[in-house]
């Protein structure tokens, strides 16, 4: 990854995108613009390490103003962007029948319109300036049905489809996209998902993020364009690309019958704002 020196992260207050800011700038010596909305946590992230090593800037990904002030910005303090991670995301565990308009119109708005918008600004600048890269933090549920997360599923489903079509239109520009899929991470994502029934509500564990990160900081010198980030990741997008029939069995016979019950069991969902929101 020699040519890879400053980056934007967005979603870098918590989880996956916390780490893998960790990761970029301790382990391969980047220069990053980390965004989200909780600031403080943004300051104590760039407190870790020397002063101009992480730069921050808090906002709503979903305010388009905010977008266009966050790219200004990462073109004004880092000058040259190699590399935008579009890691901000989040759920609503519910089943869609009973979800609210507005956690709909969130999922919408951060997974993917935000995404959209931040790849079409990087997109440009990069080519302008003979290459980088764009890593879509996306999921296994961009190749899979799951109850209970139609939304999301959705968004990552779309996530994947751009970036497979966006990576022909940039072939000889030195302009790669690609996507992370990661299966279940531990992370705020489910608190967040589960928004008021997070305390009752008892789901398996995940991957650690810190696992995750690092296998997806190693393909940045890959050249994937959808990538699984663990074998457990692997094993479900092989299941679902060439067993789709079997996948769909197992999700039917174990997936609705526990995770749907789990929340079913806690009763009505909240809005899954988040702790930001
Ligand atoms: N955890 C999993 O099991 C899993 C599996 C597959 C894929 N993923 C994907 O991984 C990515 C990171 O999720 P995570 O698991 O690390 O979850 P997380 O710990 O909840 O982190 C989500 C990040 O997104 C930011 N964010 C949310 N809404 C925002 C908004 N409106 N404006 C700006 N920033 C916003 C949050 O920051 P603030 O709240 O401070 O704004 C936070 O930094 C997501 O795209 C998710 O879909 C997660």
């Amino acid at each position: 990854m020699p040519s890879l020196s400053r980056a934007v992260i967005t979603g870098a207050s918590s989880g996956i995108g916390r780490e893998l800011a960790r990761q970029l700038v301790r382990d391969r010596g980047m220069t990053i613009l980390a965004t989200a909305r909780r600031g403080e946590r943004l300051e104590e992230l760039a407190r870790e390490f020397p002063p101009g090593r992480v730069h921050t800037l808090a906002g709503d990904l979903a305010d388009p103003a905010f977008r266009h002030r966050l790219w200004n910005h990462a073109e004004t303090t880092l000058g040259r962007v190699d590399l935008l991670v579009n890691n901000a995301g989040i759920g609503n565990y519910s089943e869609f029948i009973d979800q609210a308009p507005a956690p709909i119109a969130d999922m919408v708005e951060i997974n993917l319109v935000a995404l959209l918008d931040l790849t079409q600004r990087a997109a440009r600048h990069m080519k302008v300036h003979g290459g980088g890269q764009i890593l879509q933090i996306s999921s296994v549920l961009g190749f899979m049905g799951m109850p209970a997360s139609a939304v999301y599923t959705a968004t990552k489903h779309a996530v994947n489809g751009f970036t497979k079509s966006l990576r022909y239109e940039l072939r000889g520009t030195g302009v790669r996209v690609w996507a992370a899929c990661p299966g279940r991470t531990e992370s705020e994502f489910r608190a967040v998902a589960l928004g008021d029934r997070a305390d009752v509500a008892r789901l398996p564990r995940g991957e650690p993020a810190e696992r995750v990160v690092r296998a997806i900081v190693r393909e940045l010198g890959g050249r994937s364009v959808l990538f699984a980030p663990s074998w457990k990741s692997w094993a479900v997008v092989v299941l679902a690309t060439r067993f789709p029939g079997l996948l769909s069995w197992l999700i039917g016979r174990f997936a609705v019958g526990s995770h749907v019950h789990v929340l079913r069991s806690v009763g009505t969902p909240g809005e899954g704002k988040g702790p930001g929101a």
